[in-house]
C-alpha cells in the first residue's frame, strides 16, 4: 500500500510537522507500505504533489494551519484521496479555540473562560482586570504554543496581546489555572493513559518544554478513581462532540480536582519526544502499531 506522509505547509508549526513525518516514515512498517514523503513549501502545491504521488492514503503529519485546519482534509475529500484522522468539521472547530470552547462549555464541559478579541479595538484593560491575573493571552487558532504568553499585570498585557495579533486574526485570553497539566490521548473512542506534564523551566508546558531535550516530565499519571473517571469523561465527551474520528489529543489543566479542557489536537504531534506516542507506548503499543491502527482506522 502506498502511503502518502504529507508535512511541512506553510504554519508555524512546520519544522514540528517535519520532525512528525520523519518519524512516521521510521516507524512505517516497510513490509506493508511503501512510504512516499510528501513536503509541502506552498499551499498552491498540495493538490498537484498528491496527485503526482499516486497514493493510496495521504498519512497527515501536517500542524497548525493550512493542514489541521480542515482546508487540507477538504482538498483530499475533493480529489477522492482517503486521509488519515478527522474529517473537515471537526479539523475546523477544533483549530478554533474560542469555538471549541463555546461548544464545550455549552454542553457541561469545563473549559477556562475568558476573553475573545477579534481586533486591537476591543482591547479592554478593564475586563482583563476582572478575570483577575495571572492570564493566559493565546493566538485563537495554530498550536504548539507559539505565542502564547502568560501575563503576570497589567504592564505585561499590551505586548503580549500584541504579539499574539501579530500571529493571529483574533485571541484569548484566559485566566490562568494553577494545576497539573494532563493530556489525554485517544483512540478508536479509548482514553489512552494519560500524561501528567511538569515543565522543567517553565510554569507552564510552552514550545522550549514540549520540543527541547528534557525541557519537561511527561509521566503516566496515577489519579484517585473517581477523578479519572471525571477525566475521561470530559475527554471523551469532547472528543465526541467536536465529531473528531480516529485519534485526537485532549489537552487538560485538572485545577481543583476539575478537569478543564483547553484544547483539542485532531493532528497531534507524533515527533520523537511528543505525547501519543508515549501513551501509546504505555499502552503496550508500539509506534508501528500506533501508525497500523491510525491507517486502518482511517480507511474502514
Ligand atoms: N500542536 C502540536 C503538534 C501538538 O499538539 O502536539
Ligand atoms: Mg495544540
Amino acid at each position: 500500500m502506498k502511503i502518502g506522509v504529507i508535512m511541512g505547509g506553510i504554519s508555524s508549526e512546520r519544522e514540528v510537522s517535519l520532525k512528525t513525518g520523519q518519524e512516521m516514515i521510521r516507524h512505517l512498517d516497510g513490509s506493508r507500505y511503501e512510504a512516499v514523503p510528501i513536503v509541502i513549501e506552498q499551499r498552491a502545491d498540495l493538490i498537484k504533489q498528491v496527485q503526482r504521488a499516486g497514493i493510496d492514503i495521504a498519512l497527515l503529519a501536517l500542524h497548525g494551519r493550512y493542514g489541521e485546519d480542515g482546508t487540507v482534509q477538504g482538498a483530499l475529500e475533493t480529489l477522492g484521496i482517503p486521509y488519515t484522522g478527522s474529517g473537515v468539521l471537526a479539523s475546523s472547530l477544533c483549530m478554533n479555540k474560542q469555538l471549541a470552547k463555546m461548544l464545550l462549555r455549552a454542553a457541561g464541559v469545563h473549559a477556562p473562560a475568558g476573553l475573545y478579541w477579534k481586533k486591537m479595538d476591543d482591547y479592554d484593560r478593564l475586563a482583563v482586570e476582572q478575570l483577575g491575573y495571572p492570564v493566559i493571552v493565546k493566538p485563537n487558532t495554530g498550536g504548539s504554543s507559539i505565542g502564547v504568553q502568560l501575563v503576570q499585570n497589567e504592564k505585561e498585557l499590551l505586548p503580549a496581546v500584541q504579539e499574539a495579533f501579530s500571529l493571529d486574526e483574533a485571541i484569548l485570553i484566559e485566566p490562568f489555572l494553577k494545576g497539573t497539566e494532563l493530556t489525554c490521548s485517544i483512540l478508536e473512542d479509548e482514553v489512552l493513559p494519560i500524561l501528567g506534564i511538569r515543565s522543567a523551566h517553565s510554569e507552564w508546558f510552552d514550545y522550549k518544554a514540549k520540543y527541547e531535550v528534557g525541557g519537561a516530565e511527561e509521566k503516566v499519571i496515577q489519579l484517585p478513581p473517581a477523578t479519572l473517571q471525571r477525566v475521561h469523561e470530559a475527554a471523551l465527551a469532547s472528543y465526541r462532540l467536536l465529531q473528531c474520528n480516529v485519534y485526537a489529543r485532549v489537552d487538560m489543566i485538572l485545577h481543583e480536582d476539575t478537569p478543564y479542557v483547553l484544547e483539542v489536537n485532531t493532528l497531534p504531534g507524533m515527533t520523537a519526544g511528543s505525547l501519543l506516542p508515549k501513551s501509546a507506548e504505555a499502552a503496550g503499543m508500539t509506534f508501528s502499531q500506533l501508525l497500523d491502527r491510525i491507517i486502518a482506522r482511517s480507511l474502514y
